[in-house]
């Protein structure tokens, strides 16, 4: 049998960032699928912050991939031969699978894309797989916006950030969006409708943040933790919620990170900090689709995307994430539909 399978191997626990060792591409046979499983081609990989934890062996959400182990990912493909009644050949799916030109898939792994006239499968993938839903449930079921409340977000100009502010706006919310470049600030200003940008690698931040949120923030929705993070603290509103989706600025941290030194503020102003993971919220995808999709149909809310081409491009494509080089929803595309 050929080898013409192309897969992503963990072979190392990435010690900082990401190398060029930390994963390697084998080629090897097309698996065979069995009884309850169906064999499908991957169409497109996303590029997630989340795969450095999963390369990592640290305390975290989901088993850390075996060193040796094909690479995890978010993946859409399409089914080419069936085990299962809940596929058929043609299928295009969509779940948790791997780094990898064919694999396995079975119904408890993937599920059918969600898909809609006037919406492309990549742009389908690309906002509802995990991104999209990641935003609505954080903001709206952890931090409960209000119109009129200033609601705050970090890595505001990425794939989650772009969305949670843009549904605040929609919530009737002043939002205030912190992304690394200028070009960033004025997307999130000019395209999405944010009310303030921050260019948090070269403001003031203290100041920046007094300024764009003159009656204090209600929500901060903390995608990146850290520095970020304690500066938010200080302007927090009585009662304010901090919806912890991420916290990017440590994935590739070398030692334990201390914890926030407004800490006493939690205490003081009564805050709620609660963590977000999205597999808890599986079962409710289909609300935040629905409203994601209609948003997105009304103009109400924009996602660009930053595809890059063919497998081979994932390894140096996911380091993109913890430099902030992506512009938008990074992913690999590795067949068209
Ligand atoms: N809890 C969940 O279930 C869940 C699900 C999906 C995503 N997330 C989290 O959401 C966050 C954003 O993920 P995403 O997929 O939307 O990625 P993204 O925002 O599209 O890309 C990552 C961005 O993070 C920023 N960044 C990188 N290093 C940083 C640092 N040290 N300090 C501040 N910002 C930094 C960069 O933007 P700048 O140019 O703005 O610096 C980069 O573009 C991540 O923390 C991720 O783990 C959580």
């Amino acid at each position: 049998m050929s080898k013409n399978n192309r897969v992503w191997r963990l072979q190392e626990r990435p010690v900082g960032n990401i190398t060029n060792n930390t994963l390697s591409l084998e080629k090897e046979n097309i698996p065979q699928p069995k009884d309850g499983e169906c064999l499908f081609q991957l169409n497109y990989l996303s590029l997630d912050p989340t795969n450095r934890i999963w390369m990592s062996d640290e305390t975290q959400y989901m088993p850390p991939v075996v060193l040796g182990e094909p690479m995890r990912g978010v993946v859409c493909g399409t089914v080419l031969e069936s085990m299962t009644p809940d596929f058929k050949k043609g299928d295009i799916v969509s779940g948790i699978g791997t780094w990898s030109d064919y694999q396995i898939g079975s119904p408890e792994s993937v599920g059918l894309l969600s898909q809609v006239d006037n919406v492309s499968a990549m742009d389908a993938f690309a906002t509802l797989a995990l991104v999209g839903p990641s935003a609505y449930f954080c903001l709206l079921d952890i931090g409960e916006p209000k119109a009129g409340e200033t609601v705050v977000v970090s890595t505001a100009a990425g794939a989650v950030g772009s969305i949670a502010g843009q549904i605040a706006k929609i919530k009737g919310c002043r939002v205030v969006g912190l992304t690394g470049s200028d070009e960033k600030c004025r997307w999130i200003k000019e395209e999405l409708g944010f009310d303030a940008a921050i260019n948090y690698k070269t403001a003031n931040l203290p100041d920046a943040l007094s300024k764009s949120c003159p009656n204090g923030i209600d929500i901060y929705f903390d995608n990146v933790g850290g520095t970020i993070l304690d500066e938010c603290l200080k302007l927090m509103n009585l009662h304010g919620r901090i919806p912890t989706c991420g916290l990017i600025s440590q994935y590739n941290a070398l030692e334990p990170v201390p914890g926030p030194y407004n800490y006493s503020l939690i205490l003081m102003h009564r805050l709620k900090i609660q963590g977000f993971i999205i597999l808890d919220y599986l079962e409710r995808f289909p609300e935040a689709n629905e409203s994601i999709l209609k948003w997105m149909s009304e103009g109400k809310i924009k996602v660009r995307l930053d595809v890059s081409e063919g497998l081979e491009t994932a390894l140096d494509g996911v380091k993109k994430l913890y430099t902030g080089e992506n512009n938008g929803k990074l992913m690999v595309r590795v067949k068209e539909i």
